[in-house]
């Protein structure tokens, strides 16, 4: 496995790297998630690219760009282990050098949920992966459904901008209770962990309903707050029943649509999603 950490030795791999070639971005501190997504781009392309970058843009000023997790030798075990054949792990100044002064800015599908609560967090992610799209030029790009906005902003950038890459998501993998597999789960403490159960079950009781025939969104909203309501340690931050697409809260679902919500568990801030009505949702 080739570990890159200038953008001339990526250039130079990627012209060696004849056929399809599929990338997987992270900011590291693997888990099975990032796993799912590394198995999706081997099996489907001659090549799987991975990226580890914690991008201090897309983190706000009272965020935890500076704890969040990071263990690079354990990531590229990772990775190696899992047939990944380069890996870009580019340093902050590469990415952003002194100059640096140009962004890019999703509009409309950023001004809800995460882009509400995080203000400039999607305009550091569409920046960084529109670089990383630049700089590696994959043809397939894989991102996991549990970010539900991040995959449907990027999907935006990638048309509005032309860029040459298909968007390839990947079903969120959870652990045996549904807790969505996140990097900053490391954080919980053990009463935290057993709380932050409720996210999925939240997510649950959205889809139960759904499922059931309910096609209020308000009650479907208030399933969801009655499930996390029962946790005492959850500081619920949104709950939103939206537009599959444009993410548009709801208040008849007639259209694919997406449940989702954010929620701080001590210093901990976790985000899960689950589809209604597309393809991709669970039938149970
Ligand atoms: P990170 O949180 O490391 O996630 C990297 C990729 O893994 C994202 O596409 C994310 O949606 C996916 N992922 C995370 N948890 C998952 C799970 N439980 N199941 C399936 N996929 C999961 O998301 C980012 O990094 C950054 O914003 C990035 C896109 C790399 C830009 O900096």
């Amino acid at each position: 496995m080739q570990i890159l950490h200038t953008i001339p030795a990526v250039r130079a791999a990627r012209q060696e790297a004849r056929g399809s070639l599929g990338l997987v971005p992270t900011m590291g501190y693997l888990h099975a998630g990032h796993m799912a997504l590394v198995r999706a781009a081997r099996d489907a392309n001659d090549h799987c690219w991975a990226t580890v970058f914690v991008n201090s843009l897309q983190f706000g000023q009272n965020e935890d760009f500076n704890t969040y997790p990071r263990d690079l030798p354990r990531d590229l075990a990772l990775f190696e282990e899992a047939g990944v054949d380069a890996v870009f792990v580019p340093e902050a100044e590469t990415m952003y050098t002194a100059e640096f002064s140009t962004y890019v800015d999703v509009e409309k599908l950023t001004d809800r949920l995460e882009g509400a609560a995080r203000p400039g967090h999607f305009r550091g992610v569409t920046t960084v992966v529109c670089k990383l799209l630049n700089i590696v030029q994959p043809h397939r790009v894989y991102l996991g459904r549990k970010d539900a906005q991040q995959l449907r902003v990027i999907r935006r950038m990638v048309r509005d901008l032309n860029i040459p890459t298909t968007i390839v998501p990947v079903e969120t993998v959870r652990e045996p209770d549904g807790l969505a597999h996140s990097s900053r789960n490391v954080h919980l403490k053990p009463a935290e962990r057993q709380a932050a159960n409720a996210l999925y079950q939240a997510l649950q009781a959205a889809q139960q309903g759904f499922v059931a025939g309910e096609r209020n969104a308000d009650v479907l909203r208030a399933a969801m707050r009655a499930v996390l309501a029962r946790e005492p340690l959850l500081d619920v931050e949104y709950v939103s029943v939206a537009d599959d697409e444009s993410l548009e809260a709801l208040t008849t679902i007639e259209r694919p649509a997406l449940a989702s919500l954010a929620a701080r568990i001590g210093t901990t801030r976790l985000i899960d999603a689950i589809e209604l009505g597309s393809d991709s949702s669970p039938s149970s």
